[in-house]
């Protein structure tokens, strides 16, 4: 009896203990309160930090892929500055302006506009159409496996991606001076790089560095589908999802999921994990205008070849190709099912010898498709605040 005693007490005091910690908890900033007053008049930001982790389904961590650590404090500066239109020759153009939330941080138009109303040479490509960068983008963690960045796959890190945005004359249009002279004038910068540095000091290395924190950050993981694919995990994952119908799916969709998984997953991956091609050419054109990654390496076999993107929030990122040539989904069907054109580098999925494939869907499979593709839009991400445009 005694001894229950005892151990009850302690137990009661471990209790407590955790109580106390919660409580400490709740009275934790993170800002000095005089900081928090000056970025308050600006910004929207919580004054305990988000949480920029992203938790992976299990579907998709039992393929080993797991976001890289995000370094916290410089991802709520990187938010800041992905929001901030001083960060453009006119002060009218930031990240967001091609790459909105609502839209899975992809833009409306074929091309999108810049900065003086400068039109832009392709389609933005959505940042949620990925699971998350930093899973498996960038050659500084996965060296050569890591997945470059842009359509022609020009940029080998975040970093680099977002610094040349920055200075693109058709976006943002800004030197590595203007860059610094924009950020230091904005006293909401300083405490929010004393937070991620240590001091206020602002370079484009800096700022560069702190955007891809955040643009690394941003996941896209809490689809139907996701949850779906969850569920029907067993010891093999890819068979699970391929010899399965899915419980939660209508049948249209389950339609569709097999249809996608026959004649698209080759490419644009069966998991939504991580695409299975760095680049491929699926015929839009017998001769492409635009080079695509052969423009970058001169490399013949590299000529009409563009990143394969994911297709993750795909319903809401048209127009769509690196492009913008198609409005919607039924016409990127009606492409693959009739429209494929004969390019030297056309990829062998989609050929027979010299010929291209018609893969002539019925009007059926055409709406089960878009059915299966509607799947993949992950709600969450459009209002998540941690992602959120933070000014006042
Ligand atoms: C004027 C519109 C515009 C602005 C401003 C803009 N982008 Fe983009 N973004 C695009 C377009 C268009 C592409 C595709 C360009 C290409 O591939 O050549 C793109 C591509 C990207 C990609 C590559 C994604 C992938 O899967 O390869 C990332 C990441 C990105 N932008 C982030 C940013 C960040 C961060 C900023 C701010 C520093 C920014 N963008 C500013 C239009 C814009
Ligand atoms: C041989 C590989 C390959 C196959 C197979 C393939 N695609 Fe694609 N897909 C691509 C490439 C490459 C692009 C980008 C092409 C470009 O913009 O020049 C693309 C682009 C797309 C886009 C536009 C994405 C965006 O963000 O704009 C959609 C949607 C799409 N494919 C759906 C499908 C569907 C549905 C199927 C099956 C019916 C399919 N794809 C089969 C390689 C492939």
């Amino acid at each position: 009896m005694k001894k229950l005693h005892v151990v009850l007490t302690l137990f009661g005091a471990m209790l407590l203990a955790a109580a106390c910690n919660k409580k400490s908890d709740f009275n934790y900033y993170y800002y000095e309160p005089a900081d928090y007053a000056l970025i308050s008049q600006y910004l929207n930001l919580p004054d305990k930090p988000d949480n920029y982790l992203s938790e992976l389904p299990k579907h998709l961590t039992s393929l080993g892929l797991a976001p890289r650590p995000v370094q916290q404090d410089k991802a709520i500066l990187g938010r800041v500055l992905f929001y901030d239109t001083h960060l453009s020759k006119d002060g009218k153009v930031s990240c967001a302006s091609c790459h909105k939330q609502e839209l899975a941080f992809s833009d409306d138009t074929p091309v999108s506009r810049g900065v003086f109303d400068r039109a832009g040479d392709r389609n933005s490509i959505a940042l949620g159409s990925v699971l998350s960068f930093a899973a498996y983008y960038g050659t500084d963690l996965f060296g050569p496996s890591g997945i470059p960045f842009f359509w022609d796959n020009r940029a080998n890190t975040a970093s680099e991606q977002n610094l040349s945005s920055m200075t693109n004359p058709k976006e943002m249009d800004m030197s590595h001076a203007d860059i610094t002279n924009a950020v230091q004038a904005q006293p909401y910068y300083e405490p929010l790089f004393r937070m991620a540095y240590g001091d206020g000091q602002v370079t484009p290395a800096r700022v560069s560095e702190a955007i891809g924190e955040f643009v690394n950050a941003i996941g896209s993981y809490r689809s139907k589908f996701d949850q779906e694919a969850e569920k029907a995990i067993g010891y093999n994952v890819y068979s699970n999802i391929e010899l399965s119908n899915f419980s939660g799916f209508s049948q249209a969709e389950n339609r569709g999921k097999k249809l996608y998984l026959d004649n698209c997953a080759s490419c644009h991956s069966t998991t939504q994990g991580r695409p299975p091609k760095m680049k491929a050419n699926n015929g839009l054109d017998a001769s492409y205008p635009d080079a695509g990654v052969g423009g970058i390496t001169n490399q013949a076999a590299d000529m009409g070849m563009f990143k394969v993107p994911l297709l993750r929030n795909i319903a809401l990122t048209a127009p769509y190709m690196h492009d913008g040539r198609f409005a919607t989904l039924e016409q990127v069907i009606d492409h693959y099912s009739s429209g494929i054109q004969f390019h030297p580098n056309l990829s062998s999925e989609l050929r027979v010898g010299n010929t291209p494939l018609k893969l002539n869907f019925t009007a059926q499979d055409k709406s089960d498709l878009v059915a299966f593709l509607n799947t993949l839009t992950d709600e969450q991400l459009l209002t998540e605040k941690r992602y959120a445009n933070p000014f006042k």
